[in-house]
């Protein structure tokens, strides 16, 4: 299966003079050209699992897989812009002077809604906005991955819900592979193609979600009835 594979993943952190076992035995497939999220509560060790994913960081045993080769990118909680370059330079940051084509970055800039605010320095944009530069420039790398980690958990509820909605059009547009972190099971539930729920350092359950064309209705009785399983499982 296309994606990455992770193997027993384990991960532990020095604390004081404790040892902390963040990550027990993680046995994960990620798929390609689907949204993945991964669900827990808050120091489960989303992060840590994303970062080691996306080899920012080692683990201590375990393997993780990538068939043939790829590229990840990242958007984080804050969108860690430069200050001092205005939208399209934070766009084409990290890109070699070569792969700067013209057409399809402005492409990328229309398509994440900031046509028109190229020159804009990040002061000058919303949260939203910032967060959407953020996403063109992950897009503008043309990553064979992008990793999200809580991306849209400071934007305030309408920009938050547009931008899930954005994301989800996007996503199915360009036939992205995300993988998506969050500590909300409704975020998870309108996102994810596959729902992986975290705790106690394994995974503890997947739910996969049948792909559709348009947005989800958490009102729906499917949804409601899956947010209850998910409940359950985390124990709430
Ligand atoms: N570099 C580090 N050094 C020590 N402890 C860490 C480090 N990174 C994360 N942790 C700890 O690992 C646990 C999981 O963290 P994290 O992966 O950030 O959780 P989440 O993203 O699910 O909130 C937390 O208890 C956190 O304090
Ligand atoms: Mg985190």
């Amino acid at each position: 299966m296309a994606g990455i594979e992770c193997k027993n993943i384990h991960k532990t952190y020095p604390v004081d003079e404790r040892t902390l076992h963040v990550l027990k035995g993680i046995d994960l497939h990620i798929p390609e050209k689907s949204i993945t999220v991964i669900l827990g509560r808050s120091g489960c060790g989303k992060t840590t699992l994303l970062r080691l994913v996306g080899d920012l960081e080692k683990p201590d045993s375990g393997e993780i897989h990538f068939d043939a080769e790829h590229k990840t990118a990242f958007v984080f909680q804050e969108s860690r812009l430069m200050p001092w370059l205005n939208v399209w330079d934070n766009v084409i940051f990290g890109l070699k002077k070569q792969e700067v084509k013209k057409e399809t970055i402005q492409g990328i800039i229309d398509t994440v809604g900031l046509k028109g605010f190229e020159k804009a320095y990040p002061h000058q944009l919303s949260g939203g906005m910032q967060q959407r530069a953020a996403i063109a420039r992950a897009l503008a790398y043309e990553p064979s991955f992008i990793m999200m980690d809580e991306p849209f958990a400071a934007l305030d509820y309408f920009t938050r819900d547009q931008m899930q909605k954005e994301l989800l059009r996007l996503q199915q547009s360009r036939g992205a592979s995300i993988l998506f972190v969050t500590h909300s099971i409704d975020e998870a539930l309108l996102l994810g193609h596959k729902i992986v729920v975290i705790e106690d350092g394994v995974v503890k359950r997947e739910f996969f979600i049948k792909t559709d064309s348009g947005v989800r209705d958490l009102l729906s009785t499917v949804f409601i009835d899956l947010k209850r399983e998910i409940i359950n499982e985390l124990d709430l």
